[in-house]
């Protein structure tokens, strides 16, 4: 079978790799794709976005199976133009992918069936925004785009005047475009993160292994947030009554809400959530793999994953018995210089191939033929798989210190 992956980061080239090494995977394609999947990969000279020519593409090309990373197509219908035309896709249609498109949308029906989250109130309105937060003293507090904003359509706000350059720069100045029409202004919730992912189909919901992603760009999760820097798996405080709770009042009452909604999900769930003193309270959903939480969780993944999408496409989950590796593994994230905001980009990358007993996925890399160069903020993501967390983080660190760019840029804490 001919295989597309769509997108270009560190998640992409973690997909590229085990697609790869299925029985079933004869050839596979990596749009637009990095240095990385290029290894692989066929890359191939389509934005992530551009559903028309990647449609095209896999007709001409007869691909057996498309598998779209990033949110954006999803959100935009990638699913529904590709099963139109006949071919094989996995993830949420765009009626589903709004659970991740609108921030609104996945409140009210956070609200709607009763699945704890952050108190929030929605404006559609600056001057209303504004006359609430007036009346409301309690900070920090909490304020989101309500669309797209590539990660950075959440300001945690901490004084009155934080509160009003962020309607402003939301509502009034649109930094985030159209998806500053609407915010939410929500509770600040405290606690430990957790990254819960499930494969979904309409039916059987099946939970990964657990993974915990570090989202500041500073040691002791201090300064701006970021993509995620690195990432564990298992995440320490994940035991089996932890799943079983954020199953039972988390995921099934969302996949049932969606049922309700007439929007039924099928793809990767991916809930962000917040272990508060309250309980495990949503933050937000992802109707994709996270990045860079797939770059541990796939290496621990026995099963073939062709098997799983091809099962989730067509309704039969519930008969594969997914298996994952004891081992643990952990990733690190090597960043350009100023990620995650402004940085050079076109540095020579050097030491890749003095990396031993790791894997290196690329995320913005570039390779003009000779050398690899970095091409965005988050540039390689060095995964290890190990009997302990401890010691993959180990062989990691070892290895980021092997590769050298300028500017680069890691945190020394992942795991701690
Ligand atoms: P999101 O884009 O919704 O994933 O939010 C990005 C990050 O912002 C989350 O991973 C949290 O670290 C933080 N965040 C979002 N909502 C809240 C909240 N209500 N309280 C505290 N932190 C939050
Ligand atoms: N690691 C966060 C995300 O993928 O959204």
């Amino acid at each position: 079978m001919k295989v597309l992956v769509v997108g270009s980061g560190g998640r992409e080239h973690a997909l590229v790799w085990k697609l790869a090494q299925s029985p079933k995977c004869d050839q596979i394609f990596c749009a637009p794709g990095n240095a990385g999947t290029a290894e692989i990969a066929t890359n191939l000279e389509f934005s992530d976005n551009d559903i028309s020519g990647l449609l095209k593409f896999a007709k001409a090309n007869t691909i057996g199976l498309t598998v779209v990373g990033p949110e954006v197509p999803l959100v935009n219908g990638i699913v529904d133009r590709f099963e139109d035309a006949g071919l094989r896709i996995f993830g949420p249609n765009a009626k589903a992918a709004i659970l991740e498109g609108s921030k609104v949308f996945s409140k009210e029906l956070l609200a709607k069936y009763q699945i704890p989250t952050a108190d929030y109130r929605r404006f559609d309105d600056a001057e209303a925004a504004r006359e609430y937060l007036k009346l409301n003293q309690v900070y920090p507090i909490v304020i989101k785009a309500d669309g797209l904003a590539a990660g950075k359509g959440v300001l945690i706000i901490t004084t009155p005047a934080e509160a009003e350059i962020g309607i402003r720069k939301i509502m009034e100045d649109r930094i985030f475009g159209n998806a500053g029409g609407e915010i939410i202004i929500e509770e600040f919730l405290r606690g430990p993160e957790l990254s819960m992912l499930c494969f979904v189909d309409s039916q059987t919901v099946v939970p990964m292994v657990s993974a915990k992603d570090y989202k500041r760009i500073g040691a002791g999760d201090t300064g701006l947030n970021t993509g995620g820097m690195g990432a564990i798996s298992p995440n320490p405080l994940y035991d089996q009554a932890l799943e079983n709770y954020c199953l039972t009042h988390i995921i099934e009452p969302s996949l049932e809400g969606m049922r309700q909604e007439h929007r039924p999900f099928k793809g990767i769930l991916y809930c962000g959530i917040m272990l508060t003193d309250d309980g495990p309270k949503v933050l937000e959903y992802n109707v994709r793999f996270g990045d860079p939480e797939t770059q541990v969780i796939l290496p621990r993944l026995d099963t073939d994953l062709i098997d799983i999408f091809e099962a989730i496409i067509d309704d039969r989950l519930d008969q594969l018995d997914v298996k994952w590796a004891q081992d643990a593994a952990a990733t690190i994230v090597l960043a350009s210089g100023g990620y995650p905001e402004s940085y050079p980009k076109g540095c020579l990358i050097s030491g890749l191939e003095q990396v031993t007993g790791s894997t290196v996925f690329h995320a913005g890399t570039k390779n003009d033929g000779n050398s690899v160069f970095t091409s965005g903020g988050r540039v390689l993501a060095i995964t290890s798989i190990a009997p302990a967390v401890a010691q993959a983080l180990k062989v990691s660190y070892d290895n980021a210190r092997k590769i050298e760019f300028e500017g680069k840029t890691l945190r020394a804490d992942i795991g701690s």
